[in-house]
């Protein structure tokens, strides 16, 4: 497919219009315009299908997508304007995220298959910046599954254990802080492949770029899930 066929592609597209606003501000509005545009991507199997179909021809989006050390991360939509990405988060096997950190950027994830324990963590002491352990107490516990949707401001700090097979809308707003924490006593528990935070501007190496074999593995998964189909399906 043609660059210019793609962005046709995209004109015949309102959704963008319709859902793709949103006021980072104020995490309440976020809240509510992420699951909105996020439901309805995530219950458009047509829509879903074309997006994922379309990285393969998508050079510019498709070099935004990641091998993260616990999932495939692919790029739905990027708004380089309002600073947010809609991606994919696709979880193969197992994927164990137990040392409590922050983030960059406040997000929002709409659960599409699968499930994860989630733990929301109260700050005992700043409310924002560096911590151990020991300033930090579990607040909510929660199984996310299918359905769900939350936001999490950057500030606050999560722990989570996902299932093979979980998949989700995760649409990441606008840097908030320069770079995450993690506790620091729980450095050593950090997953294969991750690198602890980094301060000083440097950039994190959250994931490396995607494979095109890697792409065509996690699209089957998606197949055989029934969440999307194996082709184009806009144009039928
Ligand atoms: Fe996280």
């Amino acid at each position: 497919m043609t660059r210019e066929a793609l962005r046709m592609n995209r004109q015949n597209d309102d959704w963008i219009e319709r859902y793709g606003r949103i006021d980072w501000r104020d995490a309440r509005s976020a809240h509510r315009q992420c699951r909105a545009l996020a439901r309805h991507i995530g219950e458009n199997k047509a829509l879903l299908s074309q997006l994922v179909n379309d990285l393969e021809v998508d050079e510019a989006r498709f070099a935004r997508c990641e091998m993260h050390p616990l999932m495939y991360r692919l790029v739905l939509h990027e708004d380089l304007g309002q600073e947010y990405q809609v991606r994919l988060h696709v979880v193969a096997e197992e994927a164990r995220d137990i040392v409590p950190h922050d983030h960059k950027y406040t997000f929002s994830a709409y659960i599409l298959a699968g499930g994860y324990l989630h733990i929301w963590n109260r700050r005992l002491g700043a409310h924002e910046g560096d911590f151990t352990s020991h300033d930090i107490t579990p607040g909510i516990v929660a199984i996310e599954r299918r359905g769900a949707a939350y936001t999490f401001r950057n500030s606050l700090i999560h722990q989570t254990i996902m299932t093979p097979g979980t998949v989700s809308i995760f649409i990441r707003g606008p840097k908030s802080q320069s770079h995450w924490h993690a506790a620091k006593d729980m450095y050593h528990l950090l997953a294969d492949g991750y690198e602890v935070p980094k301060t000083g501007g440097k950039n994190h190496k959250g994931g490396r770029r995607l494979t095109i074999e890697e792409y065509r593995r996690v699209r089957e998964q998606l197949v055989s899930q029934g969440l999307i189909e194996s082709r184009r399906i806009l144009d039928a």
